[in-house]
């Protein structure tokens, strides 16, 4: 769904770092109410430090992250509270904890969770730590929608899982896009996750080089994968 509504999160002229170094530089992204966008780059381009800058997890170095229309520099916790949901790149769920007590300590019904991933069902028993890595990112991924967040931001669903299960994962962030939440998506998986996006952004060394909707990232995949996402095609295995 491509709205007309002005953007729900946005960066603009956003420079994001480490101990005062920014790696990304002048980047310029809009999120706006009911978009899937995804944004994809090779290693290091700094995808994960935008998305973190953007949800608040990591200060800024310069420029502006806006929320709402309003710049904001609040933590990621008060922007959790106002309606901000994360899947971070690495592990988020509590290994040692049940799929159910998982379930139980995130901010939605576990009853919608498992509604949005039955697969989870019959794993509720299952200490988290045991499930496969697809399961968990399923964990991970009903746990956050379950809250109805409405922007939720994903870092890397796929890495490492089976085609099958990264549709899976990409079709429930399109549903919830569906319905109303608006997605920001990190993905080296660029086909999987433009099968499910309005608009694409490309990092490149921190900053972006391309933009456009998903509809003209699909058309010119070929052209892009090489460009900019290296030859060995990556994001593009099957
Ligand atoms: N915690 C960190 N401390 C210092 N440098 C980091 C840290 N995390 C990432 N970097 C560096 O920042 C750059 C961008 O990384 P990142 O945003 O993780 O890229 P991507 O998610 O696109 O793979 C890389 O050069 C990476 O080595
Ligand atoms: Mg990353």
């Amino acid at each position: 769904m491509l709205t007309d509504e002005p953007p729900v999160l946005q960066a603009r002229d956003l420079h994001a770092g480490y101990r005062g170094v920014p790696c990304v530089r002048g980047v310029d992204l809009d999120v706006h109410p009911g978009e899937v966008v995804v944004v994809l780059g090779p290693n290091g381009a700094g995808k994960t430090t935008t998305l973190l800058t953007m949800a608040g997890a990591l200060p800024g170095l310069g420029g502006d992250v806006l929320w709402r229309g309003a710049p904001t520099k609040a933590p990621l916790h008060r922007r959790v509270g106002d309606g901000l949901g994360v899947v971070p790149e690495e592990r988020s769920i509590t290994s040692r904890l049940s799929v159910l007590d998982n379930l139980r300590i995130g901010a939605g019904p576990v009853e919608r969770a498992l509604e949005l991933f039955s697969e989870l069902r019959p794993l509720l028993g299952r200490r988290a730590g045991l499930l496969s890595g697809g399961e968990q990112r399923m964990l991970a991924t009903a746990r956050a929608l379950a809250a109805g967040p409405s922007v939720l931001l994903a870092d890397e669903l796929s890495l490492g899982l089976a085609p099958m299960i990264v549709s899976r994962l990409m079709r429930a962030l399109r549903e919830a896009a569906d319905q109303g939440a608006t997605v920001l998506l990190v993905e080296q998986h660029a086909r999987k996750a433009l099968a499910v996006a309005d608009r694409a952004y490309i990092l490149q060394r921190g900053a972006v080089v391309w933009s456009g909707t998903a509809d003209e990232a699909r058309r010119n995949l070929r052209r892009i994968e090489r460009a900019y996402l290296g030859q060995d095609g990556a994001g593009a295995r099957d």
